[in-house]
């Protein structure tokens, strides 16, 4: 399986290189180029204990690699994770959701098939609906599947975490975003 993780930060490349590490081919998207430059170069822009050799040895293995250039990224994979920041908006408190929609803006134009799109950010409840008709609006030719799998990982802890969590939540409304897993239920 191959996946692209929009945004390098704390959750995506958390997620992104531990997904690797299960053996999954992971693109990461960073946008910022200071970091790009320094995760290319191998350097953990974050403080996560044991991060830095499950990023080495998955970039060793080819199952890692970063880049800013998201069509090429997203050109031959089985789904897109979005996971860019959304900081508290100043005034009224509620999660600033333009990172996520232009993410999803940028997946929908260079998407070359039909895609499955997984928002991994912390959203609130409608962000999957309006993630789903910027996709149809902006791509009327292609069929998104829209899943939603937040991630509840503490700094410091985030590897154990991810890898052993309490609990996963996905979130779907059609058997496209769902990898099969009703079927099978
Ligand atoms: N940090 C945590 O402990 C934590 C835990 C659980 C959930 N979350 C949630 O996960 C989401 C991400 O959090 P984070 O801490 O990783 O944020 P972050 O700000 O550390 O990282 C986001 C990254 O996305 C990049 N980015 C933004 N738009 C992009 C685009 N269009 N293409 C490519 N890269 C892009 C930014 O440059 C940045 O590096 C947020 O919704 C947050 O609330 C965070």
């Amino acid at each position: 399986m191959r996946i692209a993780m929009i945004g390098g930060g704390y959750v995506g490349l958390v997620s992104g290189a531990c997904f690797a590490e299960f053996g999954t081919e992971v693109v990461i998207v960073e946008a910022d180029h200071d970091k790009l430059a320094a995760l290319k170069a191998g350097s953990i822009p974050i403080y996560e204990p044991g991060l830095d050799k499950i990023v080495s040895t998955n970039v060793t293995a080819g199952r890692l690699s970063f880049t800013d250039a998201l069509a090429s990224a997203i050109d031959d994979v089985d789904a897109v994770f979005i996971a860019v920041g959304t900081p508290t908006r100043r005034g009224d408190g509620h999660a600033d959701l333009t990172y996520v929609y232009e993410a999803t803006r940028q997946i929908a134009r260079h998407a070359r098939k039909n895609l499955l799109v997984v928002t991994k950010s912390t959203v609130p409840v409608g962000t999957g609906r309006e993630v789903a008709r910027i996709l149809r609006e902006e791509r009327p030719d292609l069929s998104f599947g829209v899943a939603s799998n937040p991630e509840f990982l503490r700094e410091g802890n985030a590897i154990g975490d991810f890898m052993r969590p309490d609990r996963v939540i996905i979130g779907i409304d059609d058997t496209a975003a769902d990898g099969g897993a009703q079927a099978r239920a």
